[in-house]
């Protein structure tokens, strides 16, 4: 049997998220966002997504087979996020998963997040459109999230090689830990960027993280703690709004600058000819036109998926990875054996 129409769970983190996908096309993509609850407390309280993913999980569910238009006898199998991710997230969707996999009588797929965010630009509209005609092996992808920022080779759909991850802090991970220093919310990467277009870039002087480094890692901690260190140098009273606008232009600049130096190390040592882009943080229109910029000049073609709801996480990229996973014919064998994997990573 052709498997084509798949559900797909992903409650890696902070978002409840279900989807149907056909093929690569996606029918119906259903997020449920936690922000406002974890807001108050600033960042992503474990036990609290817990709670709201097992209230939302089966709405959200019953939404997505709705807008799709579908009913279970349509569904031929069920995917859901192994990790990696929040371990007690991950533990509501892959439960849920299994108890509708029995429910219903479906093969069952055990999907990485982060390949997910991979292949999120091979997904097609409902009307079929999608951004890339033909994939040319092998494809880079430039993988930046609040949890991640990897670089990591595709050979071939399915075979991968990480070639470099940050050794501390996620790029976004350091959006979110630098707004909050500047008092302006969580998650505070989408309002850095927002401000960041209005200041002056070359305001405050701070270091490009690894830019001496010859690895493909990356670093962010340190930045954030030179981050720290000069604006307790800054009076208060001289925190005003042009004052966050440069430096929210500052801090974009290096950490832009330090993953496109990255960026050209890869290209060096390992020629290609595409780069995917995926993750939360590829919705900074800074990072993506100094991607594009370096691209060009090398030749590269470079990829983001055709909306900006599969940039954040979602169960559609999820759906994605599924279809190629299904054609593999990679089932989870033992139903009763799968469990989550929060420290999962490309082999
Ligand atoms: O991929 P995602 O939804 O979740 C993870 O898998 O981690 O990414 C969320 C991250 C947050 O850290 C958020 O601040 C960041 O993406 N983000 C941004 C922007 N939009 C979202 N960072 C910088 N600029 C943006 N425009
Ligand atoms: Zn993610």
């Amino acid at each position: 049997m052709k498997i084509k129409t798949i559900l797909s769970i992903d409650t890696s983190c902070d978002e409840t998220a279900a989807a149907v996908t056909c093929g690569r096309c996606v029918l119906s993509n259903v997020v449920y966002s936690q922000i406002k609850t974890h807001q108050p407390w600033g960042g992503v309280v474990p036990n609290l997504a817990r709670r709201e993913h097992q209230k939302k999980i089966g709405p959200v569910i019953e939404k997505a087979l709705k807008q799709a238009k579908v009913n279970w006898p349509d569904i031929q199998t069920i995917a859901a996020t192994q990790g990696p991710g929040l371990s007690i997230a991950l533990g509501i969707g892959i439960k849920k998963a299994k108890e509708l996999s029995q429910k219903y009588n479906k093969p069952l797929l055990a999907i990485n997040h982060m390949e997910g965010h991979f292949l999120s630009p091979l997904a097609l509209d409902n009307k079929g459109q999608g951004p890339i005609n033909k994939i040319k092996f092998p494809v880079l992808g430039l993988l930046v999230s609040g949890g991640h920022t990897q670089l990591v080779l595709m050979k071939k759909i399915g075979k991968y090689r990480l070639l470099g991850q940050t050794l501390d802090d996620a790029a976004g991970e350091a959006f979110d830990k630098v707004a909050k220093m500047l008092d302006l919310g969580y998650p505070g990467g989408p309002v850095i960027s927002k401000l960041a277009p209005q200041g002056n870039p070359l305001k405050y002087d701070l270091p490009i993280p690894m830019a001496r480094n010859q690895s493909l890692n990356f670093s962010f901690s340190g930045l954030k703690t030179a981050c720290l260190y000069k604006l307790k140098k800054i009076p208060d009273k001289q925190k005003n709004k042009r004052f966050l606008q440069d430096f929210s232009a500052s801090f974009q600049r290096v950490l832009v600058h330090s993953i496109i130096l990255k960026l050209q190390l890869a290209i060096r040592k390992h020629p290609f000819k595409q780069v995917f882009l995926g993750g939360g943080v590829i919705n900074n229109q800074h990072l993506v036109n100094e991607v594009k910029k370096t691209a060009k000049i090398n030749k590269i073609q470079v990829f983001l998926p055709y909306s900006q709801e599969l940039l954040t996480d979602n169960a559609a990229m999820i759906g994605i990875a599924a279809f190629y996973k299904a054609q593999r014919k990679e089932f989870v064998k033992n139903i009763d054996e799968l469990d989550r994997k929060p420290n999962l990573c490309f082999s």
